[in-house]
C-alpha cells in the first residue's frame, strides 16, 4: 500500500481529547476538556423540540441561514459597535474550529508563516499544518502572560508572515489583552502588512475588571481582522457545532468557496434552534458572567485551600497549576496518574506551549457546583497522594 499523506502523518491526536478517555477509564471528575456539565438556556432548548416537528432539515444557504445572520450581526454589533451586514460579512461555519481552519486555509499558502503566541489552543498547530503555513511562536510571560514588543515585531517581520493568530481571552491561561497590548499588536499588524486571524469563543467569559476588545474595533484593522468565534460556550451548546467568521466581504468571499467545499454548511435545524439565543437581552449575558465568576469562584478559592499555586484567570474559564513539587518530568504520566490516584482529570500543560514547559496541568471549572466541590474535595488529598 502506498504511504497516507505526509501532511497528517505528524499529528498526533488531540491530547486534551486523549485525557478525556483517560477521565473515562478511571472514572475521574473530567475537568480537562473544556465543555460544560450544566444545561442550555431553556428556550434554546425548547426552540429546538419545536423545530424538530417543524424542520427545517434540509440544507441551509452554505455561508449560514438568514435569520440567523441577522441575529448574529445584530447581536455582534450590539456588543462591539460594528456595524456587520449579514449578508457579506458573515460566514457561519460548524463551530469556531472550522472558521479558524477556513480561515487559515483562505490566508496561507505552503510556505507562509503565521504567528502564535505560546501557551496557544492546541488547534491551532494542526491548522497550520493543514494550510501549509509554519508558526512561528511568541512567549507570554507569566504571571500576567505578557508579551516582549520586540520579541513580537522580530516574528511579525521574518520573510513569509502572512497572518498573526490572537485567542483572546486565552485558553489556556486566562489572559485578557489589554487596550495597550491590542493597540500594539494592530500597529505591527498595518506596518508589516499582515492579518489579524482572532478566536473570540471566551468573549463573554470574563472576570472583572477585565474588559473584551474587539481587534476589529481598532483603527485600521477592520479590513484586516479575520472574527472567528463561536455559540459553544456563550450558550453552553459546544456539541451544537455553530461557529462564524465575521470579516471585511474581500475576505468573506474566499472563506465561504473554502467552508463549502470543507463542510457545505452548519446545521440548518440548531441555526434555527440558536437564533433565539443571539436574540438574548443583555441580562442573558450578565447572567452568564455573574455564574462563571460564581464557578471561579469557588474553584481558585478550593485549589487554594488545598494548598496549589495557580494562574488567576482573568477571562475563559481555566487554571493551570503548577505541579512543579511533584517532581514529575513527564506532566502527561502526571496526569494519567492524577485521574487514577486523585479521580480528577486535567491536560497536560506541555500540550499547549512551544517552549519545554512540563510543570503545568490545565484544569477547567465550567461545571455545576457540585462536579467542582467534589473534584474539590478530592483535590486536597493531592498533596499526599501525589508525593
Ligand atoms: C480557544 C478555543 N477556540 C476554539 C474552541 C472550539 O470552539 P468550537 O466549539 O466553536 O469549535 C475552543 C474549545 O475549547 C477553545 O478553547
Amino acid at each position: 500500500m502506498k504511504p497516507l499523506s505526509e501532511k497528517t502523518a505528524h499529528f498526533t491526536d488531540s491530547v486534551i481529547r486523549r485525557m478525556t478517555r483517560v477521565s473515562n477509564e478511571y472514572n475521574a471528575i473530567n475537568l480537562s476538556q473544556g465543555f460544560p456539565d450544566f444545561d442550555p438556556p431553556a428556550e434554546i432548548t425548547d426552540k429546538l423540540r419545536e423545530i424538530a416537528a417543524r424542520g427545517p432539515h434540509q440544507y441551509a444557504l452554505t455561508w449560514g441561514a438568514k435569520n440567523f445572520r441577522d441575529a448574529l450581526a445584530a447581536k455582534h454589533e450590539h456588543f462591539s459597535g460594528m456595524k456587520i451586514d449579514p449578508e457579506s460579512e458573515i460566514v457561519v461555519t460548524c463551530g469556531s474550529t472550522e472558521a479558524m481552519m477556513a480561515s487559515m486555509m483562505s490566508v496561507c499558502d505552503p510556505g507562509d508563516r503565521v504567528v502564535v503566541f505560546s501557551p496557544f489552543y492546541e488547534n491551532y498547530g494542526a491548522d497550520a499544518i493543514l494550510s501549509g503555513a509554519e508558526p512561528i511562536y511568541v512567549p507570554l510571560i507569566p504571571p500576567e502572560f505578557t508579551f516582549d514588543p520586540d520579541l513580537l515585531e522580530k516574528a511579525i517581520s521574518q520573510p513569509g508572515v502572512k497572518a498573526l493568530i490572537l485567542c483572546n481571552p486565552s485558553n489556556p491561561c486566562g489572559k485578557v489583552f489589554t487596550r495597550e497590548e491590542m493597540a500594539l499588536i494592530a500597529e505591527l499588524a498595518i506596518r508589516y502588512d499582515i492579518y489579524v486571524i482572532t478566536d473570540e469563543v471566551y468573549e463573554h467569559i470574563i472576570y472583572d475588571p477585565y474588559e473584551h476588545i474587539y481587534m476589529a474595533t481598532l483603527p485600521g484593522m477592520r479590513e484586516r481582522t479575520i472574527t472567528c468565534n463561536s455559540l459553544s460556550k456563550t450558550y453552553s451548546i459546544t456539541g451544537w457545532r455553530l461557529g462564524y467568521v465575521i470579516a471585511s466581504p474581500a475576505i468573506t468571499d474566499r472563506v465561504k468557496k473554502v467552508h463549502d467545499f470543507l463542510t457545505v454548511g452548519a446545521a440548518a435545524p440548531l441555526m434555527e434552534a440558536a437564533t433565539v439565543g443571539l436574540q438574548f437581552g443583555d441580562d442573558y449575558y450578565a447572567g452568564l458572567k455573574a455564574h462563571y465568576t460564581h464557578m471561579k469562584d469557588i474553584f481558585t478559592e478550593g485549589l487554594a485551600f488545598a494548598g496549589l499555586t495557580f494562574t488567576k484567570p482573568q477571562g475563559a474559564y481555566y487554571v493551570l497549576v503548577d505541579i512543579s513539587e511533584y517532581g514529575y518530568e513527564d506532566d502527561e504520566q502526571f496526569c494519567i496518574d492524577l485521574a487514577r490516584e486523585v479521580g480528577v482529570g486535567a491536560v497536560p500543560g506541555s500540550s499547549f506551549f512551544r517552549e519545554n514547559v512540563n510543570h503545568l496541568i490545565r484544569l477547567h471549572f465550567a461545571k455545576q457546583d457540585e462536579t467542582l466541590l467534589a473534584a474539590i474535595d478530592r483535590l486536597q488529598d493531592i498533596h499526599r497522594i501525589m508525593h
